[in-house]
């Protein structure tokens, strides 16, 4: 007798379902994964960035250690001082001059340490990776003057510009470039800081190409820097301003001169002037990520 053909008219139905439900649960753990990927990814770019800051620190000499101990000093004048003002309160016996004092030493002392804050916060911005671009000295060298004009013209200092024409562009990164400029600038105005002669209070910024590289000169009529000093200014946290400097200016420049290969020389003479030289290639080393759009 024939076996009767069994009929099976649902397997095909079943296992395609079957086959779409393993697609949908496929479809779906993709996504997740995804979306895991994206989370780790994202995490690994805070890390990276975090990891990069601090070698940042490293690149400009200093390390969490030296920070911690530059906070800890003003960090101590404000305790020992706010503890003065507590006993003298207690024994009722403070004069004003006396509390004046402690109250000018917690201001300057807080004030050093905003501004050391403020230093690390502006280096970190900048020192997240960006790609180079072509940049405009001329335009930042203005800018950067423009910034402080308003302190110069108050405090009786006179500036002169005297760009080359057509200043070729550089390769770079427009905040770390504004920052070496701000820096030098704003330090060679606080070189009239102990000037009480009648000096003329000048800066002199040049800018030109020479040997195929752009130099820019920041000279000032200023305090000058003396032989003995000119070894520890580059040294991160080391300042002659007590508490308006933080000592971080020069250590900045100094690293971001470097990675845009460019060289930074000091010439001076004690109570006369300083000048600060930069000089930038035209063109840059191989192994530099470049994009070639404008600034
Ligand atoms: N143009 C200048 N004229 C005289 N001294 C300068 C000049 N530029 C820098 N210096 C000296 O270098 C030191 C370090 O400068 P910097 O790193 O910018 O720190 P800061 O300005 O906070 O003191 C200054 O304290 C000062 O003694
Ligand atoms: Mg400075």
């Amino acid at each position: 007798m024939r076996r009767p053909e069994i009929k099976n008219p649902d397997f095909k139905t079943e296992e395609s379902l079957l086959l779409k439900q393993d697609f949908n649960e496929l479809i779906t753990e993709n996504r997740n994964l995804k979306k895991l990927l994206l989370k780790k990814k994202t995490e690994l770019e805070i890390l990276q960035n975090q990891f990069s800051r601090l070698e940042n620190l490293a690149a400009i000499g200093a390390n969490g250690a030296t920070v911690a101990h530059e906070l800890n000093n003003p960090l101590t004048i404000i305790c020992v001082e706010a503890d003065e003002i507590l006993d003298f309160l207690q024994e009722k016996t403070i004069s004003p001059d006396v509390l004046e004092l402690s109250a000018q030493n917690i201001k300057n002392s807080s004030q050093r340490m905003r501004s050391i804050i403020n230093h690390f916060q502006t280096h970190c911005n900048e020192t997240a990776d960006k790609p180079l671009r072509r940049q405009n000295l001329t335009e930042i060298i203005k800018k950067s003057v423009a910034l402080i004009k308003p302190q110069l013209e108050h405090k009786n200092i006179i500036i002169s510009l005297n760009l080359q024409k057509d200043l070729p562009e550089i390769w770079g990164e427009r905040s770390k470039l504004e920052s070496i400029l701000q820096n030098l600038l704003l330090n060679a105005m606080d070189a009239f800081l102990t000037i009480t002669d009648k000096r003329q209070k000048q800066i002199f910024v040049t800018g030109k190409v020479q040997d195929n590289l752009l130099r820019i000169t920041i000279r000032d009529t200023g305090s000058g820097i003396s032989q003995g000093l000119r070894k520890q200014i580059f040294t991160p946290f080391f300042s002659t301003k007590k508490h308006r400097g933080t000592g971080l200016g020069l250590a900045i420049v100094a690293g971001y001169v470097k990675e845009h290969d460019g060289q930074i020389h000091l010439n001076s003479e004690v109570n006369a002037w300083t000048e600060f030289i930069l000089q930038f290639p035209l063109e840059r080393r191989n192994g530099h990520t470049h994009e070639n759009s404008g600034s």
